[in-house]
């Protein structure tokens, strides 16, 4: 890549209004409990975790071992081969995660300018914050695990279309419902099956502060949606659709393909591993599922972005019965 061009590809434009809200109202009680919460548990990434810990040295770091059952090419790696996989993957997945925490953060600071609201630019200002330690914590840990890969494509297009809307809704919707709701539930997975102490108290101290910003943004757009016009109700449902589409990895062509990037890395051809993993490994597309039919599919239900209109399309790929 050029330097222009990674310039570029670092570059986002955008425009959008920024309100002052002169009527010191508050207009939402759930943020401000919320807002309280906030303030209350924030902690230091600094001292909170205890950084003195070998990485990734007491047990599986991703347990990708189990991810990886019923594939051709897993069993058939020797120890060591299984024990590099195990740490390449992790800091592959770890890097995504925080190239996303880097997202959040750039998006959590748009909020506070576009909404109309005195609490929710508020509430969004504790989010800057806290996504600022994420991001410190998950670089702090990817480096001392292994190394940072590169932000997937399919993450980086999709983020740079919620930092590149004058919506804010879609940047609710985006980043806190989407992105963040599929978050928690790949964190309370990995929190699960982690055998390495510092990841396991990175992730409890994380997915504290992402609980929050998954209600900061079903809060206001709940209370949002009811009143928006149709056209900006459809663009918001496109997108929804749009985004599961792309991201629930169900055959060769969707999901987070750069994983690759660790199989060439190991000399090895990346995509018959990739269309090995997609179409042998059961715990893989079950995952895959669930982090959506569970998680995303009833909170789109109860937000009303999955209308008449774009339902047929959620069943055709296999989301909705
Ligand atoms: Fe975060
Ligand atoms: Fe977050």
């Amino acid at each position: 890549m050029t330097t222009t061009q990674a310039v570029a590809a670092r570059r986002v434009s955008y425009q959008f209004e920024t309100l002052w809200d002169f009527d010191y109202e508050p207009t939402h009680e759930d943020l401000q409990a919320l807002y309280e919460t906030a303030k209350k548990n924030q902690w230091n990434g600094s001292t909170a975790i205890d950084w003195s810990r070998a990485i990734g040295r007491d047990g599986p770091v991703l347990n990708v071992a189990m991810a990886f059952q019923g594939t051709n090419f897993f069993s058939r790696l020797t120890a060591e081969e299984q024990r590099e996989v195990e740490i390449k993957v992790s800091a592959w997945r770890l890097s995504q995660f925080l190239h996303g925490e880097q997202g959040a953060l750039l998006v959590a600071s748009q909020l506070v300018n576009p909404m109309p609201e005195l609490d929710c630019k508020l509430y969004a200002s504790t989010q800057v914050v806290d996504e600022g330690r994420h991001v410190e914590v998950f670089e702090r840990y990817v480096k001392r695990l292994h190394k940072i890969y590169p932000v997937d494509p399919l993450l980086k297009g999709l983020i740079d279309e919620i930092l590149a809307s004058g919506l804010w809704e879609l940047k609710l919707l985006g980043m806190q419902m989407l992105i963040e709701g599929l978050a928690i539930a790949a964190f309370n997975l990995m929190r699960r099956q982690t055998g390495d102490p510092t990841l396991a108290d990175l992730l409890d101290y994380v997915l504290q502060d992402e609980g929050r910003h998954v209600n900061f943004g079903y809060f206001a757009l709940r209370r949002s949606i009811p009143l928006m016009d149709g056209k900006t109700r459809e663009v918001l449902e496109e997108f929804a659709f749009n985004a599961c589409d792309a991201m629930y990895g169900r055959d060769e062509r969707t999901g987070f393909q750069s994983i690759k990037t660790v199989w060439s890395e190991m000399g090895w051809d990346a995509e018959q591993i990739w269309r090995d993993t997609i179409t042998n490994s059961q715990t893989v597309k079950m995952f895959n599922r669930l982090l959506f039919t569970e998680v995303l599919i009833p909170r789109l239900q109860r937000l009303q972005l999955i209308s008449s209109r774009v339902e047929p399309r959620y069943r055709a790929i296999g989301l909705l019965d």
